[in-house]
């Protein structure tokens, strides 16, 4: 048993979709969340920036003594060497190997397409991850560079014809390959999960990078001895590295629920 908190972090608050799905599932788990806010996007940036910044977000997080880190982050998941991640002196989750797995396992024609940042997109991790699993399985990737601000800036409404026409063309050629499971590889994408499935009729699977990670983290916390034995509902601190006005509006958006919790403005060396 293990009462100290998991560190979750996300160049922005795209990250607050695997901090919801951590709520629901391990209540009493305390949590530091890091959303890098004064730096986002990380996925228009070189492997070189992404892997500067994801370790200063890591140094901060262990800097707050926790247990587990999760890289909420579809781009810094695909980025991030497996030499780094895996010497950091805690058990470390990402989004691609969660949800590869689950579309591995969920995909009825083997066609899965993946959606992501240009950074995510170009490094094909998920690609690579998802044939580590299954060799029988045609993959389709489509970069959607312009979503993340969509999302950031609020204009997730089901009938946001503005999204839901950006959502149209980055499908298209995807939809072209008939996909029958989709890998929302973002985690900025399940906040607008109603316009996905519109476009898509209802008829492609969608895999939800929140989910899958929660679901990884309980497993590990398990097998690792780690969940905590408290048997109140764990407390969420957040941080951002911009200013912290409006943050409790978006953030309840990302979260499903009001933010409760401390909330601080941090600086990262
Ligand atoms: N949340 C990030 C991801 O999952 C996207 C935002 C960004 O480009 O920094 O890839």
């Amino acid at each position: 048993m293990d009462n100290r908190a998991i560190g979750v972090f996300d160049s922005g608050l795209g990250g607050l979709t695997v901090v919801k799905e951590l709520h629901n599932i391990l209540p009493n788990e305390n949590i530091v969340y890091l959303g890098d806010t004064g730096r986002i996007p990380y996925g228009s940036r070189s492997k070189e920036t992404i892997i500067k910044y994801s370790m200063q977000d890591i140094q901060f997080l262990k800097g707050n003594d926790i247990k587990l880190i999760v890289a909420a982050c579809g781009t810094v998941s695909s980025t991030l060497p497996k030499e780094i991640s895996q010497n950091l002196g805690v058990p470390y989750v990402d989004v691609v190997f969660p949800s590869a797995q689950e579309a591995c396992a969920r995909t009825s024609h083997g066609r899965i397409g993946v959606i992501g940042t240009a950074a995510s997109i170009r490094s094909n991790a998920y690609g690579k991850t998802i044939h580590s699993l299954r060799d029988d399985v045609h993959v389709f990737a489509n970069p959607c560079p312009l979503l993340v601000h969509l999302v950031e800036n609020g204009m997730i409404e089901p009938d946001n014809q503005i999204t839901r026409l950006t959502v149209e063309m980055y499908l298209k050629p995807l939809i072209e390959e008939s996909i029958d499971t989709l890998i929302l590889g973002c985690t900025h994408y399940p906040i607008i999960y109603d316009i996905f499935n519109q476009v898509l009729n209802y008829r492609v699977t969608l895999i939800d990078p929140g989910k899958c990670a929660a679901q990884y983290v309980k497993k590990v916390l398990s097998r690792e001895q780690l969940l905590t034995d408290r048997t109140e509902p764990g407390v969420t601190q957040y941080n951002v590295t911009d200013q912290v006005s409006g943050f409790q509006q978006t953030a309840s958006l990302f979260l499903g629920e009001t933010v409760s919790g401390t909330l601080n403005q941090v600086e990262l060396v």
